[in-house]
């Protein structure tokens, strides 16, 4: 089978209107999948909808949606009836940097809907679907936080845990099913998320991050981006463990985010 024949006719993209989710719909449509694109800010998503459209000579359609709001999940089926749907992708996410005890807890709930409930909510009424159709994929954004304790990022890097634990769980029941299944993890990246760290070398281009969780569906459970998050992935994993980890990622984070914080003033 070929990508457009698995994993087409459409594939679902969340966060579409900015970063990652801009990248996977603009790679998934010049592999000639038509798209369905998900966020808040109509105007983004329309833009690139035009864009895409004309680019690729595929069809797009835009669902302007909260996420994070209770019963999202029907407004996004009934705008995907009679599409079929082979390929989804769960991007949408937001972040909570900083001292634990002094995030905005509104805002920590919010994360909390948006980076585990509707990812989890979307994989499970549309895992079902592809279980049916016996052929499709789910690729979900986790990131390299999600592999040891991430102070500074503590809620976050909890979140993205959540995201790569299901998704490699996932990939081992939906893989007897013909429905691949990947998270992609990826460390800093440029996007809107990121623009208080702005020009630092930490950061890799959404493109070649976003390449590597397309091209590794259907072969890995989950992927690193970018070979200095590999290395920093192993050392966590593999020569650390979890106790020095902690402390090492501690120690970075914090430096990482009182520069970025110091940037902003
Ligand atoms: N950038 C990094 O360094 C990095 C590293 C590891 C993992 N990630 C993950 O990559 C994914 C994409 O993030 P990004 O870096 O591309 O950040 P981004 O540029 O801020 O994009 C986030 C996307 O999520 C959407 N979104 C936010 N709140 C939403 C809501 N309530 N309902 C629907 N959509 C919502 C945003 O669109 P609207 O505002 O228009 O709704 C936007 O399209 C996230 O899951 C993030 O955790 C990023």
């Amino acid at each position: 089978m070929t990508f457009k024949e698995k994993y087409g006719d459409w594939a679902i993209v969340t966060g579409a209107s900015s970063g990652l989710g801009v990248e996977y719909a603009k790679q998934l449509a010049g592999r000639g999948l038509n798209v369905v694109l998900v966020a808040r800010r109509a105007e983004l998503l329309e833009k690139l909808a035009d864009e895409i459209k004309t680019t690729n000579n595929i069809e797009v359609k835009v669902v302007p949606l909260d996420l994070s709001k209770q019963g999202f999940i029907d407004e996004l089926k009934t705008q995907v009836e009679g599409l079929n749907i082979g390929l989804i992708v769960n991007n949408a996410g937001i972040n909570c940097e900083g001292d634990f005890y002094r995030g905005d807890l509104r805002r920590n709930l919010n994360m909390l809907h948006l980076n585990v409930e509707a990812p989890f909510i979307i994989a499970y009424e549309f895992g079902k679907k592809l279980v049916e159709r016996g052929h499709g994929g789910i690729i979900f954004t986790a990131s390299s936080s999600a592999f040891q304790a991430t102070p500074y990022l503590s809620h976050y890097g909890a979140t993205k845990s959540y995201i790569l634990s299901l998704a490699e769980s996932m990939n081992y029941e939906f893989g007897t099913k013909g429905v691949d299944v990947i998270a992609l993890c990826p460390g800093f990246t440029e996007s809107e998320m990121t623009k208080g760290l702005k020009g630092s070398p930490l950061l890799m281009k959404a493109a070649p991050v976003v390449q590597t969780g397309i091209d590794n569906l259907g072969k890995k459970a989950f992927v690193v981006a970018g070979i200095g998050n590999k290395v920093q992935t192993f050392m966590t994993q593999r020569v650390l463990g979890r106790d020095l980890s902690r402390v090492v990622t501690g120690s970075l984070m914090g430096r990482v985010f009182n520069r970025a914080n110091k940037k902003k003033k």
